[in-house]
């Protein structure tokens, strides 16, 4: 199997509140990711998500335990964490903690600018990644905070695309968006994904997009990688999820449901409306065939 562009080792990491006091936000976190994949991770608020995302471009450093790019060590003394920033790019859950520039277009080409990027490659990167959120002409030369939330948020998407990373992060992209607007980003993250061939990582409290996207799921509870693994085989653990306050998606419900009360030929974990459409018609063709 080939190298994880990214493996967390005994991941840990404490926020100290004190001298006397701390709060330990992830413990031991072990996972390998690999360049092909999109991860989901889910977890409720406080469960780490946000703590872990901070580990990936080394924006945290653990407490203890260690984070990996490609095999190198992020932390040791010859890795050069400037250049990994561009290589990772983490798109975080308040986009305003991530714009400062006086105009839209300017923040989009902050990235590819530190990447030391020529003017032209630079004004390029910009139009594409401002077409890739459906960020228009016009508002690039809008400041970013004098524009919506749902905006504000696109304009971060566009700044990390920008860069053109191996690995793009987002922490909770859709929260704030409008359904379609949501499911234009996620096609869209999707495409990309298959048209780049890059790693995506994002957490989301929308178990829909998780299992329409996602191949695997990390579920933080406490702080603790409790689960981790292909996204059907998560989903397929429900009682589980429910335990820690979460959820699985609606469809993958209604077939549980319906192999519960003596549908047994269905399957026992669906993720998307499609598959399950599927796999009633099957069971409409059998129960026919039976009549
Ligand atoms: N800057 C901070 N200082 C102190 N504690 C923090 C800070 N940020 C997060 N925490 C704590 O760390 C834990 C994990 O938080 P976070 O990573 O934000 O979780 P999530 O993203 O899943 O909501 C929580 O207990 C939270 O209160
Ligand atoms: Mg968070």
């Amino acid at each position: 199997m080939s190298v994880p562009i990214i493996e967390t080792k005994n991941l840990t990491y404490n926020y100290l509140l004190s001298s006397n006091f701390k709060n330990t936000a992830i413990k031991n976190i072990n996972v390998k990711i690999y360049p092909e994949d999109i991860v989901a991770i889910i977890g409720c608020t406080g469960s780490g998500k946000s703590s872990f995302i901070q580990h990936l471009n080394g924006l945290l450093k653990p407490s203890y335990g260690k984070v990996f790019f490609n095999g190198e060590d992020i932390w040791s003394n010859n890795f050069n964490i400037k250049n990994l920033r561009f290589k990772v790019g983490v798109v975080f859950q308040y986009p305003e903690h991530q714009l400062f520039e006086d105009t839209i277009s300017k923040d989009i080409a902050f990235g590819p600018k530190n990447m030391g990027l020529c003017k032209e490659e630079i004004r390029k990167r910009v139009e594409v990644a401002a077409n890739f959120v459906g960020l228009n002409k016009k508002i690039l030369n809008e400041s970013p905070f004098d524009v919506s939330g749902g905006e504000k948020r696109k304009a971060a998407i566009a700044g990390i695309i920008a860069m053109d990373p191996d690995v793009i992060v987002l922490d909770e992209p859709t929260t704030g968006l409008d359904p379609l607007s949501r499911d234009m980003l996620l096609f869209d993250i999707f495409n990309y994904h298959k048209k780049r061939r890059n790693t995506v990582i994002f957490t989301s409290h929308n178990m829909e997009e998780v299992a329409q996207i996602a191949n695997k799921v990390l579920v933080l509870h406490h702080g603790n990688a409790i689960m981790f693994g292909k996204t059907i085989d998560i989903f397929s653990k429900a009682n589980k999820l429910t335990e820690i306050g979460l959820s699985i998606p609606e469809i993958t419900n209604v077939i549980m449901e319906l192999k519960s009360i003596g549908y047994k030929s269905l399957p026992d974990c669906v993720l998307t409306v499609n598959e399950a459409t599927k796999s009633i018609l099957n069971l409409f063709n059998l129960l026919n065939l039976k009549q």
